[in-house]
């Protein structure tokens, strides 16, 4: 595919991540994609990234704010940072590092005599962990500062499997081959080339397309499979050993140009053991995320704040106590990050209506009380509204999913529907948490 036509949203971000020293620049294009360029060691390297679904449009251009106005909140909340975030995505620099080394090995050939190693990466940790952001903001925006010698100029299609795996891997493609936002034929067209099988039974499809993709000898392709264990809990088994056997066939493909990389929730490593290829791939080629280190926290915490203040020509509104403090409500705590996140997010809120980040703080609660007053507010609206049977019946469908098939049946999406409902709560982890409150 050739750049996307009609660029838009030119966004100069200062660097992140594990390399400091390289610029990056990140375009939202046509097609939901978006081109991440750095610039590399001699040469501009571009990173272009397939979504699966048309992203928000840009917000409109907004009138020149005044000197004194303050600038939204440089936090993402119970949101992942997602690769146009690589510019307030802090903290995570050593793990970035780790992975970029692991993707470099993934690409050196075998020496004569040796096996070769599926191109696979897998990104695993707890729920709430950071994988998604790790992976998105992190790794992918990486190969546009260091480039990976037979990764140059990389083509990143990110498929998040849901019901529907092979859709959602065929939609991705049919965008990167046609630059439509919705290619309906095309789409079908691979997901049925998906399905074939060659003459080993191998489905070699994912292969075969990525190999005539127009610029495929220019551009490697990286299939970034996001939540994947997806595959576990919500496709059917056809479509979870189709769509595992798939990806590892093009992985395993000697000398092949496409590499697999997946973050992976680690309550579903049980589940992978059902199939042992995967397994083994797996086990040969996976990162932790590790919890971050007070530094790493302190980082994530202050550097977002302080560049939002220096772009928007104002002091630091975020001081050290306040930071420290924040960082020892988190460390050493499970699943306290979307909480961190979701603290900041009103602490900002509160300094730009001039309230101190220690008044919100105790307003919330902490870090720790911060989701949960959130979810009492908005349980106590619905209440009111009597909609609390409504809520509680929405939220089961975000309810965590199941660690394993216990049958071989089709476990399709019973509704037909291959895209999750449009939640009513804000957002799955706020489900989840209302969830726990209305037991
Ligand atoms: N480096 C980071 N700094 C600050 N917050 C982070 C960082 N990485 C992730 N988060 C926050 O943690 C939460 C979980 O992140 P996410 O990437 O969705 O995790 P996972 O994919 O493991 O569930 C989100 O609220 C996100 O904004
Ligand atoms: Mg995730």
């Amino acid at each position: 595919m050739d750049e996307p036509a009609e660029l838009i949203n030119a966004v100069s971000a200062e660097p992140a991540g594990a390399s400091d020293l390289r610029r990056l620049t990140v375009r939202q294009g046509v097609v939901g994609s978006i081109l991440i360029a750095g610039d590399g060691n001699v040469v501009t390297q571009t990173v272009t990234i397939i979504h699966q679904y048309s992203r928000a449009e840009p917000e409109p251009e907004q009138p020149a704010r005044s000197a004194t106005a303050f600038p939204p909140s440089p936090y993402k909340g119970l949101e992942a940072f997602y690769e146009e975030d690589a510019d307030r995505f802090f903290g995570r620099s050593a793990v970035v590092d780790t992975l970029w080394r692991r993707l470099r090995d993934l690409q050196t050939l075998p020496l004569p005599g040796q096996a070769a190693r599926a191109r696979l990466l897998a990104i695993i940790g707890p729920s709430g962990s950071g994988k998604s952001s790790v992976a998105r903001a992190g790794l992918i925006p990486e190969l546009a500062r260091r480039p990976i010698s037979g990764l140059a100029n990389p083509r990143v299609a990110v498929v998040i499997p849901h019901t529907e795996p092979i859709e959602a891997l065929a939609t991705v493609l049919a965008r990167l081959a046609t630059n439509d936002p919705a290619p309906a034929a095309k789409t079908r067209e691979f997901a049925d080339e998906i399905t074939r099988v060659n003459d080993a039974g191998v489905p070699n499809g994912l292969r075969r397309i990525a190999n005539v993709l127009p610029g495929a000898d220019r551009h490697p392709l990286i299939v970034l499979v996001d939540q994947f264990e997806e595959v576990f809990t919500s496709a059917s088994e056809s479509g979870c050993t189709l769509f595992i056997e798939t990806l590892l066939d093009a992985a395993s493909e000697a000398g092949g140009r496409i590499t697999i990389v997946l973050t992976l929730r680690s309550d579903f490593l049980s589940a992978t053991a059902r199939y042992p290829a995967l397994d083994a791939v797996i086990a040969a080629g996976s990162e932790l995320v590790p919890a971050m280190t007070e530094t790493e926290l302190k980082e994530a915490i202050s550097l977002p704040a302080a560049h939002a203040a220096k772009d928007s020509g104002m002091p630091n509104p975020l001081d050290q106590g306040t930071v420290e403090l924040l960082a020892q409500e988190t460390i050493g705590r499970e699943g306290a990050l979307p909480l961190l996140q979701f603290a900041l997010n009103r602490i900002w809120e509160g300094l730009a209506a001039g309230t101190s980040p220690a008044e919100t703080l105790r307003e919330l609660g902490g870090v720790g009380g911060a989701l949960a007053a959130e979810a009492d507010r908005l349980l106590s609206d619905l209440r009111g509204v009597g909609k609390e049977d409504l809520v509680r019946r929405r939220c089961r469908r975000h309810a965590p999913p199941r660690p394993a098939f216990r049958d071989r049946g089709d476990r399709r999406n019973p509704g037909g529907c291959n895209r999750p409902a449009a939640p009513v709560c804000p957002s799955r982890r706020a489900a989840g948490y209302l969830r726990s409150r209305l037991r």
